[in-house]
């Protein structure tokens, strides 16, 4: 046992012409900071790849998030629907704003918010429904949509899992008003960390430019379309580094090659697991027929929380790192401020307690997808 290597949940690695491209910033282009030509180009690439007229490259998902609050004008008092089952970042875009969440309970197929509980959620003060499409398989974007459309809402999806990820032959991302994007290094396209703001709207991409360049419209100084730029709206510093964006482009121009291991990697878990999952009374993932999903978590939800921590124990002490996934945001430490508490979402707290992931990166080799599956189908329930 002592001579087998520790196989990691996440290893991020290069793919073609990264550092290349890093470094013609500094020596071709002469500009590393943001809006250069890195950042022109993965823009582009996005907007191709998701279907999206317009994509703005940000510093995080985070960042991209927080523009989108400061796009919809999010004021105190205002109430934002969302799901607990995701990450912090998701809440604390609003909550930054001075907004409340309602959080809304969780599908028991896809852990994707519940289109079904949205509308009874729904006060007078509620501005936004935002989605999450949790490892990429898609809310039911219809549904929310018809919602949303109903009570003149807006909708965000929270993309950081399903970049490539479809909703009836509708890339993720391109759906609802905005969308954010996540390049942080465990997700399928990385950069180490970085993210982007995607949207069809000409207006919510001017503004989003406009917010990311610390409230100013230096962009379009940079394009001539004005002769000075000044202090025109509220923003931040949510500009990617044109460094980081050539990073990102060398794995944009890759995204076949690591969606195809990808995917190679996911399938053989979800047949070589089947029939001990079966037996053991472990639950799969779901994909309805009608959504692709990216490849971007393969998990497993065990029978209760003690089942799940003795998986990742036995996991572990086969050199196999599997970890869990989101603690409820209502009954965090947070959470509990706005009146939350444990038992208020029972699907979210459920799943939270029963979910684990395994390794799934594009440079996971062959022996270690074997160890990876014998391992877990040597565990007992
Ligand atoms: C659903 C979700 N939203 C937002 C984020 C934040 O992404 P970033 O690390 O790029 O800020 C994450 C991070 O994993 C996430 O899982």
């Amino acid at each position: 046992m002592s001579n087998l290597y520790y196989i990691q949940f996440n290893v991020p690695k290069m793919i073609g012409n990264e550092t290349v491209y890093m470094q013609e910033a500094l020596t071709e282009q002469r500009r590393i900071s943001g809006g250069g030509y890195y950042t022109q180009a993965s823009e582009a690439m996005l907007c191709k790849l998701t279907q999206t007229h317009h994509a703005v490259l940000t510093s995080s998902c985070t960042h991209a998030l927080e523009a989108t609050a400061l796009l919809l004008d999010i004021q105190d008092g205002d109430e934002v629907i969302m799901p607990s089952f995701t990450f912090v970042s998701t809440v604390n875009a609003f909550v930054l704003r001075g907004a409340k969440p309602v959080f809304v309970d969780i599908r028991q197929d896809t852990q994707n918010i519940d289109e079904s509980l949205i509308e009874q959620a729904i006060t007078p003060k509620t501005r936004a429904i935002v989605v999450v499409h949790y490892a990429g398989i898609a809310c039911e974007m219809d549904a929310i949509m018809e919602i949303a459309q109903r009570h003149q809402l807006a909708v965000v999806e929270d993309n950081a899992h399903g970049l490539f990820g479809c909703y009836k032959g509708h890339a993720l991302g391109s759906i609802g008003d905005m969308a954010t994007l996540s390049f942080h290094e465990t997700k399928n396209i990385i950069c180490g960390e970085g993210g982007a703001l995607l949207t069809n709207s000409q207006h919510y991409f001017e503004q989003a430019e406009i917010i990311r360049e610390k409230g100013t419209n230096r962009a379009q100084f940079f394009r001539g379309m004005v002769d000075k730029y000044s202090w025109v709206r509220v923003g931040s510093s949510y500009l990617m580094s044109d460094m980081m964006a050539g990073f990102l482009y060398g794995q944009l121009e890759n995204h076949d090659k690591i969606q195809a291991h990808r995917h190679a990697i996911w399938q053989r878990y979800h047949l070589e697991l089947a029939d001990w999952a079966r037996q053991y009374g472990i639950q799969q993932p779901s994909v309805p027929s009608h959504c692709e999903h990216p490849a971007h978590i393969y998990y497993l939800l065990l029978p209760n929380l003690e089942q799940r921590q003795a998986f990742i124990e036995h996991m572990q002490r086969n050199m196999v790192q599997t970890p869990f996934h989101y603690v409820p945001l209502h009954t965090s430490i947070m959470g509990k401020t706005f009146g939350y508490q444990a038992g208020d979402l029972p699907l979210t707290e459920d799943t939270s307690d029963r979910l684990v992931r395994l390794p799934l990166y594009w440079s996971l080799n062959e022996p270690s997808v074997d160890r990876i599956i014998q391992m877990a189908k040597a565990f007992r329930v």
